[in-house]
């Protein structure tokens, strides 16, 4: 009988620990979700599939600076036939949207956010896309 409270206490503590990630979170007003991108609406495919996308766009990104800047390659043939301009904002941001870079975050910044990265492209790449 004396037990009680002990056994009422570590249960409080019990759960109180188990449940800290959830009012961790709740107080600290962040979450675990990943970020929501906002997609542009009535397009279907990116420039590549969209697994190739999410891991390497930075690198499909930087063979289209090298080839525009070195090589004067302007024109990109997707894996689909497609062909687009060579331009981080007059295609991908012209897709995505004005809304996408850093600072006005719905897509690019919203996860270089959530992932900590802060690319320094929009120093200069900072003209309108045209939508
Ligand atoms: C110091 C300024 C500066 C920074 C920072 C910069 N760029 Fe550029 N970028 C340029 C200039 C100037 C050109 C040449 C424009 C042209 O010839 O059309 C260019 C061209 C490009 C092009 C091809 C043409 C176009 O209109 O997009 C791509 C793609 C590109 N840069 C990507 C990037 C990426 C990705 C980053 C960030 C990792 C970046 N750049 C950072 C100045 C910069
Ligand atoms: C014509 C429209 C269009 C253009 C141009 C375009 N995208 Fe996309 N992008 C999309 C669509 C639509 C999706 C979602 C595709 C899906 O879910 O299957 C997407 C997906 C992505 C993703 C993955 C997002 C996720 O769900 O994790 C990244 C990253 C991305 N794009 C970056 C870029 C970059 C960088 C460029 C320029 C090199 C670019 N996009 C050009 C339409 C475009
Ligand atoms: C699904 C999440 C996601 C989306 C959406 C996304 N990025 Fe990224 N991006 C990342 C991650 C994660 C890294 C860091 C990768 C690493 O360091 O290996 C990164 C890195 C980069 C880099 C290299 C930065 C550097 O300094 O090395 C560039 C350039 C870049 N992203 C451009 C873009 C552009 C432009 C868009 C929007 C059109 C975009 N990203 C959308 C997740 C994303």
């Amino acid at each position: 009988m004396r037990d009680r409270p002990l056994i009422l206490g570590g249960l409080i503590v019990f759960l109180a620990l188990v449940t800290f990630p959830v009012w961790y979170n709740a107080a600290a007003g962040t979450s675990s979700r990943p970020p929501q991108l906002k997609l542009p609406a009535g397009q279907k495919e990116c420039v590549a599939p969209v697994a190739f996308m999410k891991t390497s766009h930075m690198q499909l990104l930087i063979d289209w600076r090298e080839g525009a800047v070195r090589n004067n390659v302007r024109t990109f043939t997707a894996y689909n036939g497609k062909t687009y301009n060579v331009s981080l904002t007059n295609t991908c941001l012209d897709c995505h949207g004005v809304q996408a870079r850093a600072g006005q975050a719905d897509f690019c910044g919203r996860c270089h956010d959530y992932a900590g990265v802060t690319p320094k492209c929009w120093n200069c790449h900072n003209d309108r896309p045209r939508n």
